[in-house]
C-alpha cells in the first residue's frame, strides 16, 4: 500500500515536471506564434548569418571583403545567445526579426550618435540623415549592436531599419509585474521588455552575428568582416585647414606663409565649395578666376609637403563639364536643381573617376570633403524618385555615402596610392574606408561623444573646429580635435587661423605639437586597426576593467508636472580611450574640474607620470594649458623627439608605471599600399625587470625594412632611474 501512494506519488511528480515542460514549451510556440525560427548558418569563426526573405541593394557591396585569416586567429565562439529565441516574420512588404535579451543587458552602437552610449529601452529609426536627437536620425545609422554579454548583431538592409531596443511588449513575452500606477512606485512607461526587434519596409533582411569574448572582440570580428580598418597616409594624421570658401590660390599662399611665420605645422589645405567655378550644384570644375593654374597651384602646395583636399556635393551643375556624359545616368529629381548620379551603375562611376582624374588628381590632389549625402528630405530626392539602374530611391540615399567612398577607395588603390577624406554619411562595413565623418552639429560635448561611438560602428570621426565664442573655447576645442582621428581648423565661413585668439597661440601651438609626436604611436594604433580591427580611437565600454557606473537618475522626476517623464541614464561619454594604454579626457568650457573614470589596474598621469588612480572615478583640477591624458600601467608610448627636422626620426620611448610590458612598434613608406606586400617595419619594444628589480627597455627589430625609426630614447615616467 505504501508502496503503491509512492508510486502514484511519484506518478503525479512526473506529470507535473512534464506538465511544466509542455507549458514551458507551449508559452515559447504561443510567443513564436505566427513567427519563423531563424536558420543560423555559421560562415566563419564566431559569426553567423540567417535570412528572411530576400534584401534589394546589398550595402555588404559598397564595403571591403573579411580577413579572414586575421578572423580566424580571434578564434571560435559558440553561438551566444539562446538560437530558438530568434525568430522571423515575413509579410507583404514588411520583414521583423525578434532576438532575446536579458532583464540587465545593455547594448551599444548602432552608428554614429552625439548624446549617449546606452542604447537599450529605446526606438530607433536608423536613417541617413543630418542628426535628430536620440531617434536613429544620424550621419551614419550602422543596424549594428554590441551586447555587453559578449555578442553583435548586424542586420544587413539598404532600407531603413526600425529598431526597439528593449521596449514594446508582447502579449506572449517574458513580461514584467504589472504595476497599478495610482499607488505602485515603480510603474515605467517602458516596461522592460525581452528582446530587441528590428523590421524594414521591404521583402526581407539578413542578419550576421558576432560573437566575442569581450565587447572589444565583438568590434573587432565586425571590422574584420569587412577587411579591417585603415591605415591613413602620414600627412593624413597631420594638421588640416580648411580655408574659407571664397579663398583664392593667391589667399591659399598668403595662408602658408602666415603658417610659417606663426610657428604652425601645416600638412593639408582644404578648399571648400568656391574653388568651384558653380556650387551648389556642383560643377566640379576649376574657378579660373580665383584658380588660373591649379595645376601649378597644387603642385607648388606639394613641394611644399602640403596635400590638397577638395569639397564636393554630388550634385552635378549643368555648367559641369562632366554633365552631358553623366546626365542619361541621373534620377528623376534634383538637389539644389543639380542632377543626381546613380552610383550603383558602374559607367556613372566612370564618368565621374576620368573627369576627377583628369582635373584633380593627375595635377596632384590627395582627396575629397563629400558633403551633403546624408540629408535633410527637404534638400534630398524624395523616397519615391526614380533611378536609371531601377534600384529603390530609399535604399540609395541610404548607401550613397557608401558607394561613393567604396568607388574613391577603389579608384586610389588601383594606383598605389594611399588617401585620407571626409564623408558625411555612412553605414554598414565603414572601417575598411578611408574617409572620416564630421557635422555641422557643433556641439562640443556632442562631438567627443561622437568620437567614442563612432567606434563601437567601424566609423571614424572628427570633432573638427570651425570657430568659438572665447579663447577658452578655442583651446578646449583644439585639444579635443588634436586627440582625434582628423586634426582639423575647418574656417569655411568663419576665415579664423590657429593663432585666431593670441591669449592661447602657444597652447593651441603646443597642443598641435603634442598630437604631431604621437604619430609613432598613432600610426601604430591604426596599423592594429587595420590587422586586428582594433578602433585607434575607442569608447570606454570597450575597455577592459572599465565599469561605465551607469545609473539612473530619477530625482528630478515630478509626476504632478510631467506624468510619463523618462529617467535619464547618467553614463560616461566625455572620455575615451587613444591607441593601446591612453585614455582622454577633454575638458569644455567652463570646467574648473572635472571628473575621469578609470578603468581597472594603476593610471598615471601622462604629463608627470605621478599615479592617478585605480578603478575609480577620480576629480582632476583642469588646467587650460592641458587636455588631461591617463597612461595604463605599463603603457609604452613612442614619441617623436623633434618635429623640427622631419628627417631626425629619433622616438622617446616613454614608460609609465611599474609593469613590465612589451610593444610592437609599426612603419612603413607613409604612402603608398605596400605595405600589403610585407613592406614595413615591425620593432619590439620591451620593458623587463633586471635581477635588481630595475627596469630596463629593449628594442628588437622583428621586420626590417626601409622604414625603420632612428634611435630610442627610453624615458621612464614614474619610476626614477
Ligand atoms: C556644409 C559643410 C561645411 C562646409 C559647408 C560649405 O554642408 O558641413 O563643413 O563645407 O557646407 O558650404
Amino acid at each position: 500500500m505504501k508502496t503503491k501512494s509512492k508510486s502514484l506519488f511519484e506518478f503525479y511528480l512526473l506529470l507535473v515536471v512534464l506538465l511544466s515542460f509542455w507549458s514551458k514549451g507551449h508559452a515559447q510556440n504561443t510567443l513564436i506564434s505566427g513567427m519563423e525560427e531563424l536558420k543560423w548558418e555559421k560562415i566563419m569563426p564566431g559569426i553567423w548569418k540567417a535570412s528572411v526573405g530576400k534584401i534589394g541593394l546589398n550595402p555588404m557591396d559598397y564595403a571591403n571583403a573579411p580577413k579572414t585569416e586575421a578572423i580566424k586567429e580571434l578564434g571560435d565562439a559558440p553561438f551566444p545567445f539562446d538560437p530558438n529565441a530568434s525568430r522571423s516574420l515575413l509579410v507583404p512588404n514588411r520583414a521583423s526579426v525578434r532576438l532575446p535579451l536579458n532583464k540587465t543587458e545593455q547594448i551599444y552602437g548602432l552608428g554614429l550618435e552625439f548624446e549617449g552610449m546606452n542604447r537599450r529601452s529605446n526606438v530607433y529609426s536608423l536613417k541617413v540623415d543630418h542628426y535628430g536627437g536620440i531617434n536613429g536620425y544620424t550621419h551614419a545609422p550602422v543596424p549594428f549592436y554590441i551586447s555587453n554579454e559578449g555578442y553583435g548583431v548586424l542586420i544587413n538592409s539598404p532600407k531603413r531599419v526600425k529598431i526597439h531596443v528593449g521596449v514594446g511588449n508582447r502579449k506572449d513575452s517574458d513580461l514584467p509585474e504589472l504595476i497599478d500606477r495610482t499607488t505602485g512606485k515603480n510603474w515605467q512607461d517602458r516596461p522592460l521588455s525581452d528582446a530587441v526587434e528590428a523590421s524594414v519596409e521591404g521583402d526581407g533582411m539578413e542578419i550576421f552575428v558576432f560573437a566575442g569574448q569581450t565587447t572589444l572582440e565583438v568590434v573587432q570580428r565586425y571590422n574584420l568582416f569587412f577587411g579591417g580598418g585603415i591605415i591613413p597616409p602620414k600627412w593624413g594624421l597631420g594638421f588640416w585647414h580648411r580655408m574659407h570658401t571664397e579663398s583664392s590660390d593667391k589667399d591659399v599662399l598668403k595662408e602658408i606663409q602666415d603658417f610659417e611665420s606663426n610657428k604652425f605645422p601645416l600638412d593639408v589645405i582644404g578648399l571648400e565649395p568656391g574653388w568651384q567655378s558653380f556650387a551648389y550644384p556642383c560643377s566640379f570644375d576649376w574657378d579660373t578666376t580665383r584658380f588660373p593654374d591649379p595645376k601649378n597651384f597644387v603642385q607648388t602646395l606639394d613641394k611644399k609637403g602640403i596635400k590638397v583636399n577638395l569639397w564636393e556635393n554630388p550634385y552635378v551643375a549643368p555648367v559641369s563639364t562632366m554633365y552631358k556624359d553623366i546626365s542619361p545616368f541621373t534620377g528623376s529629381h534634383t538637389v539644389w536643381l543639380g542632377e543626381v548620379p546613380d552610383y550603383s551603375i558602374p559607367e556613372a562611376q566612370k564618368v565621374l573617376l576620368k573627369h576627377h582624374q583628369k582635373n584633380h588628381l593627375d595635377i596632384g590632389v590627395s582627396g575629397y570633403k563629400i558633403d551633403e549625402v546624408d540629408g535633410y528630405d527637404v534638400w534630398l530626392w524624395p523616397d519615391h524618385a526614380t533611378f536609371p539602374s531601377g534600384n529603390d530611391a530609399v535604399e540609395i540615399r541610404q548607401l550613397y555615402g557608401m558607394m561613393m567612398m567604396d568607388m574613391f577607395d577603389r579608384h586610389f588603390k588601383e594606383q598605389n596610392q594611399r588617401t585620407y577624406n571626409l564623408i558625411r554619411s555612412a553605414y554598414i562595413g565603414a572601417s575598411n574606408h578611408n574617409f572620416v565623418l564630421y557635422s555641422d552639429y557643433y556641439d562640443h560635448k556632442g562631438y567627443v561623444t561622437a568620437m567614442a561611438s563612432a567606434s563601437l560602428s567601424g566609423l571614424l570621426w572628427t570633432p573638427e573646429i570651425r570657430s568659438a565664442d572665447s579663447a577658452e573655447e578655442w583651446i578646449r576645442r583644439f585639444q579635443s580635435v588634436s586627440f582625434s582621428p582628423l586634426m582639423m581648423l575647418n574656417a569655411w565661413y568663419s576665415g579664423k587661423k590657429p593663432w585666431s585668439f593670441p591669449e592661447v597661440t602657444d597652447m593651441v601651438r603646443n597642443t598641435i605639437e603634442l598630437r604631431m609626436k604621437f604619430l609613432p604611436y598613432l600610426y601604430t594604433a591604426f596599423y592594429e586597426y587595420n590587422q586586428k580591427g582594433i578602433p585607434p580611437f575607442r569608447a570606454m565600454v570597450l575597455e577592459s576593467g572599465y565599469d561605465s557606473k551607469e545609473t539612473l537618475d530619477g530625482s528630478k522626476l515630478d509626476d504632478a508636472k510631467n506624468p510619463y517623464a523618462e529617467q535619464k541614464r547618467l553614463e560616461v561619454t566625455d572620455q575615451y580611450m587613444m591607441g593601446p594604454s591612453i585614455l582622454v579626457a577633454p575638458v569644455f568650457t567652463g570646467q574648473k574640474e572635472r571628473t575621469v573614470a578609470l578603468p581597472k589596474g594603476n593610471w598615471f598621469d601622462f604629463y608627470t607620470g605621478e599615479f592617478a588612480g585605480n578603478g575609480e572615478t577620480i576629480t582632476i583640477k583642469t588646467k587650460l594649458e592641458e587636455i588631461p591624458l591617463f597612461v595604463k600601467d605599463g603603457g609604452i608610448i613612442p614619441m617623436l623627439s623633434t618635429l623640427e627636422n622631419k628627417s631626425d626620426q629619433t622616438l622617446e620611448v616613454r614608460h609609465y608605471g611599474t609593469k613590465e610590458n612589451t610593444y610592437f612598434l609599426y612603419n612603413d613608406d607613409g604612402v603608398s599600399y605596400d605595405y600589403e606586400r610585407e613592406e614595413y617595419s615591425l620593432t619590439e619594444l620591451k620593458t623587463t625587470k633586471n635581477p635588481e628589480g630595475k627596469l630596463e627597455g629593449n628594442t628588437n627589430a622583428l621586420k626590417k625594412s626601409n622604414f625603420n625609426y632612428g634611435n630610442m630614447v627610453w624615458r621612464w615616467m614614474t619610476v626614477k632611474h
